[in-house]
């Protein structure tokens, strides 16, 4: 068999670092030559079951499980091809490659997900061998995107550069990965299986809505640990994870992983694919005689050999070393003078940044959201733009945030006002992150052969409504994420307000949901009533919008403070009148 890299149609020339990215994407992980030819080898095999689905040798039926295991599914007009982003960590290199695959291939935009992957929605199947050799070359693939198996797993957006952060979960994120990545044992489980890791209490990655869900901590003595949760997930039975260990220290942290899944291996069904999560057999046994089940299991393993040694650890940290930062003042003149003297920019400094670790740096969110837009979505020409971007302001380096917006994580503050205006330049300014236009929205009706309802537009469209972002700024945060049916791909569960599209008699309805949140304060939304039609959900949110604005203590007070302080009775009274 031919192990070797195919070219592919970009030709040597543009494979690999090329342009002005110097090879210094200190924040991703590069593959070793195992890695990459395993990663040909599967493209070459996939090749052939394609041309043997395309002759009619395999039908629909048999070519699934194989489209599947490659990451391709089949929407409501097309194959959608779901590209994995390990933690989110791209560069410039693999963003250069996604916005060729995506003008060649598809119709020249990618789509960010709230799995910190990109998807294809309009590939042809004939193509789709060319698009993965495509993704090979510059380390990427589709594999394990889809099945039974253990996804991609998430995290921090901030990590390796947030001020706030204990450790930096990709380290531990890439151990999963390695150890995750056709584990037989872990290939066939009940149901797909989703792990999240926040390096810091703040919680950025939604750990309790999660399989599996870590946050780093720190035992007294400072030694490095995680506390554990398991069981939360969305969907149609929705669950917050529970709490099975306050701390696991790092040396342990693959065995009582394992032993988790092993107990799900066991124990979850495989008769009901509605009862198959974790999160429904965490339920029904009860956290209390689950989390007995993974400590027998665990007492029972060698755990010696899953022991996580130190060097293995310390060998995989310097993947993720700090780019050569250099070191800086804390304040930046320039950056004040430009907040002094551009109002739009003071704007999206507020909404946009965060603080970095490193004196005289700061991480800028981009938001994917502009007014109007479709959330996620980004054009192969902004993909290179971005690039670009990176290159001159952020060492080459990009993350993909589980809210759909991208990341830079080490801008310069000097640099922060050449920065925003070149994004303003090609439509990415918009000073709208955590505020009520920055919408998460699963793919619905335009797109998803489950879905009951149209989600796009109506992000769309309420993202018009509030379009004035003095508005969306005095407003404050509010969260809203948007699902077009029950398996609640939109968050829709966790949102401070939550729309679940669903049909009535042939027509779309939108329920609203209010209080959900996916942070340290993890809740699940509770429906408020009755739903309202295509027409009506832009009103709905307007008027608890509205109703939130004339009740809050002072515009300190987010939405979801004011929600937990008055309960959710005058919402549903401005909804749907006195009780
Ligand atoms: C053709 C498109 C898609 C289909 C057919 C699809 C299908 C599904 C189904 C059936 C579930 C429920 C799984 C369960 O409860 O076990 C689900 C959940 C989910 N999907 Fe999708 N999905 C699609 C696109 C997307 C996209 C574009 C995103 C991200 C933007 C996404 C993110 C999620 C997430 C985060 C969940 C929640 C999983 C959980 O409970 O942990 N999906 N999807
Ligand atoms: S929530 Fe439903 S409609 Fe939306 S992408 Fe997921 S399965 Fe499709």
């Amino acid at each position: 068999m031919n192990h070797m890299p195919q070219p592919s149609d970009f030709g040597p020339d543009n494979a690999g670092p090329r342009h002005n990215a110097p090879d210094r994407h200190a924040g991703v992980y590069r593959y070793d030559e195992l890695d990459k030819e395993f990663v040909f080898q599967r493209v070459e095999q996939f090749r052939a079951q394609v041309e043997r689905r395309l002759k009619g040798e395999l039908t629909e039926d048999e070519f699934k499980p194989l489209r599947l295991m490659n990451g391709v599914y089949l929407q409501l007009h097309a194959y959608m091809l779901r590209v994995a982003i390990p933690y989110g960590m791209l560069d410039s290199t693999k963003m250069r490659r996604l916005a060729e695959i995506g003008r060649k291939w598809d119709r020249g935009y990618g789509h960010f997900t709230t799995r910190q992957n990109l998807q294809f929605n309009w590939p042809a199947l004939v193509d789709v061998p060319e698009m993965l050799t495509a993704l090979a070359e510059v380390d990427m693939h589709a594999i394990q995107t889809s099945g039974n198996c253990i996804r991609n797993v998430t995290t921090d957006h901030f990590c390796g550069a947030a001020a706030d952060e204990i450790v930096d979960p990709r380290v531990y994120a890439e151990i999963l990965r390695q150890w995750s990545t056709l584990h037989p044992e872990f290939s066939f489980l009940p149901r797909k299986f989703k792990i999240a890791i926040s390096g810091t209490p703040q919680d950025r990655a939604a750990v309790r809505t999660h399989d599996i869900g870590l946050t780093a901590t720190r035992s007294e003595a400072g030694e490095v640990g995680f506390t554990v949760y398991a069981g939360g997930g969305q969907g149609r039975s929705p669950f917050l994870a529970v709490k099975l260990r306050d701390f696991v220290a790092e040396p342990e942290l693959l065995a009582y992983l394992e032993a988790i899944l092993r107990v799900y291996n066991q124990y979850g069904r495989r008769d009901n694919i509605y009862k198959a999560r974790i999160k429904i057999l965490v339920h029904e046994l009860g956290a209390e005689e689950f989390t007995r089940l993974v400590e027998e299991e665990y007492a029972r393993m060698p755990r010696a050999e899953y022991a996580l040694a130190p060097e293995v650890v310390e060998a995989i940290q310097t993947h993720f070393a700090l780019p050569p930062l250099t070191a800086l003042p804390a304040e930046s003149e320039a950056f004040d003078e430009a907040k002094r003297s551009d109002r739009a920019f003071a704007r999206w400094t507020k909404s946009n940044l965060h603080p970095h670790r490193a004196p005289g740096y700061a991480i800028a969110t981009i938001s994917l959201k502009p007014v109007g837009g479709i959330p996620g979505d980004v054009t192969s020409d902004q993909m290179d733009a971005l690039a670009e971007l990176a290159d001159r302001y952020s060492f080459g380096e990009l993350r993909v945030t589980h809210e759909q917006n991208l990341v830079l994580a080490h801008v310069r503050k000097d640099d922060l006002y050449p920065l925003w205006q070149a994004l303003e330049a090609i439509g990415l300014g918009t000073a709208n992150v955590g505020l009520v236009s920055d919408i998460i929205a699963c793919p619905g009706l335009d797109y998803c052969a489950l879905a009951n309802a149209r989600s796009i537009p109506v992000s769309q469209a309420i993202s018009e409504r509030f379009a004035d972002l003095d508005q969306q700024h005095d407003i404050g945060e509010l969260k809203i994420k948007i699902s077009g049916c029950i398996n609640a791909c939109g968050h829709h569960h966790v949102g401070h307000i939550g729309i679940l599209g669903v049909d009535k008699k042939g027509e779309e309805f939108y329920q609203i949901l209010l209080g959900g949140d996916a942070g340290p304060n993890a809740a699940l939304a509770e429906i408020a009533g009755p739903g309202f039609d295509y027409d009506g959900i832009v009103d709905a949110v307007e008027t608890v919008v509205k109703t939130y604005l004339s009740v809050r203590s002072g515009p300190q007070e987010r939405f979801i403070d004011t929600l937990a302080r008055l309960g959710h009775a005058p919402f549903k009274e401005a909804l749907y009148g006195a009780a």
